[in-house]
């Protein structure tokens, strides 16, 4: 039969597809911009013949309907990571997180948490059958491929991007027409806290270097200071609007890459309509699994990658809690740790955590003696090397716990740099003056 034929046959209404979930199945939800919304809603308002429906995600963009308390019974929401409205389900007892890096979420989902049912967005069929995962690959891909079903929506407004990224026609149980704009991330506010940041940051990267953003504001004050840098790459877990000016300007052309030169390589997408737009199509733009590009092993094959990330705390000796307050769960590792170490294994490679020195309006110091009680280390005290603030850089790379202390009061808050050396006294046994 002819991939036209297959697909005529098997395109049905959402209501039809999602009946193929049954109660106690295992769902794995296409990721972050690419959740496929429509599919969602059926299968929610489906929810009176369901039970016991465990649905695996990440990055929650959306509205998460399933997560109303009402839906209790129907349905459990196990998260991979902890964002948006997952938090309040998290806190309340409704949904479950489980700690994984990310580039070994395909791996459990083969091995371990075995989707019966993936629902997913792609682009409409090539003249070939092959539908492109668009802006999310990351574990969307290994979900549809471990589960027994995969149930698409078919969105004309989904990219078809380039890469790693294609299934075949052949390959979905159930396709649902139904064209919706992809949800939109807005670029965050940049003030004058990210922009110093941006600027410290900035004086680490180097012309040639290959670079990984992380999420939110930090990311594109790091972008805004970049306009002078030259042959910049990109090998990154995702990437947002404010990269587009700097690969259309030439600061970003991956030319000096050594892997997948002049590609810009990530695994998911998040931003708005201008940058759906952007990589639509768009050969110089690589998207491939998860499990490939947060590869630390593979990360290591660029020359000089430069990893930025964030984080909630960081204590004295170094070590970095980025995704809980104490013991409540606002994000997760993500591909934080996948680039920290690949920056480790990349000749020439750097890694930088990025903060503000405060959080809550400057009543609260990110950089503490000791992390809050409950706090989860997310990259640990052996594997941080630069940690930069408003204030400037510290490096901790083959520093001592004393020397480690010392450079981060440096970059803390001024308010806060007294408490944190008398800190340092009491556990060092001598003075230290700022
Ligand atoms: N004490 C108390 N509250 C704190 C805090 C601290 N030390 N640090 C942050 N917070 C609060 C903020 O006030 C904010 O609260 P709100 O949502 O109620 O306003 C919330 O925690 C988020 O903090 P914010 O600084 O706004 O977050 P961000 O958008 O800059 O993201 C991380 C920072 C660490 C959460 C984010 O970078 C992350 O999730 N990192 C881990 C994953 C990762 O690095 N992935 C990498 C590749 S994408």
């Amino acid at each position: 039969m002819s991939w036209q034929e297959y697909y005529k046959q098997h395109c049905v209404s959402a209501a039809e597809a999602v009946r193929m979930i049954h109660s106690n199945d295992v769902v794995a939800i296409g990721h972050a911009a690419g959740e496929p919304s429509a599919l969602i809603d059926a299968m929610v308002g489906n929810a009176e013949n369901l039970h016991g429906v465990e649905l695996l995600h990440m990055v929650l963009l959306g509205k998460g309907p399933y997560l109303d308390e009402q839906m209790k019974e129907h349905f459990r929401h196990n998260s991979l990571f902890v964002g948006g409205a997952a938090r309040k389900a998290v806190e309340r007892g409704q949904a479950d997180f489980t700690p994984c890096y990310f580039h070994r979420v395909p791996e459990l989902l083969r091995t371990t948490l075995q989707p019966d049912v993936a629902m997913i967005m792609v682009s409409p069929p090539d003249e070939e059958g092959n539908c492109s995962l668009g802006v999310s690959v990351d574990y969307t891909m290994a979900g549809a491929l471990a589960a027994k079903t995969i149930i698409a929506q078919v969105n004309r407004h989904m990219p078809r991007c380039h890469g790693d990224c294609f299934l075949k026609v052949t390959d979905i149980a159930a396709l649902v027409e139904h064209d919706q704009p992809l949800i939109e991330l807005q670029p965050a506010v940049v003030g004058e806290t990210e922009r110093a940041i941006g600027r410290n940051c900035a004086s680490l990267i180097r012309d040639g270097d290959c670079l990984q953003l992380g999420i939110g504001a930090l990311p594109d004050a790091v972008l805004m200071c970049l306009h002078d840098k030259n042959d910049l790459g990109l090998h990154t877990e995702m990437f947002s609007d404010g990269a587009i000016d700097l690969i259309r300007d030439g600061n970003i052309n991956g030319r000096r890459k050594t892997l997948h030169p002049c590609k810009h390589v990530s695994t998911f997408l998040m931003g708005t309509q201008r940058l759906y737009d952007f990589v639509d199509d768009n050969p110089s733009v690589y998207m491939a699994p998860v499990d490939y590009v947060n590869n630390p092993w593979v990360i290591g094959q660029n020359d000089n990658l430069v990893s930025i990330n964030s984080c909630v705390q960081i204590d004295l000796t170094g070590q970095v809690c980025s995704e809980s307050v104490g013991l409540r769960q606002i994000s997760a590792v993500g591909g934080q740790v996948d680039f920290i170490r690949g920056a480790s294994l990349s000749k020439g490679g750097r890694s930088i955590i990025a903060v503000g020195s405060t959080a809550a309006g400057g009543r609260i110091s990110k950089i503490v003696p000791v992390l809050d009680e409950g706090a989860a280390v997310t990259t640990n005290r052996m594997d941080v090397e630069y940690v930069v603030t408003e204030y400037g850089v510290a490096d901790l790379k083959g520093k001592t716990l004393r020397e480690r202390a010392a450079a981060l009061i440096q970059i803390a808050h001024p308010d806060f740099r007294p408490i944190l050396t008398e800190v340092y006294t009491q556990r060092f046994h001598q003075k230290w003056a700022v």
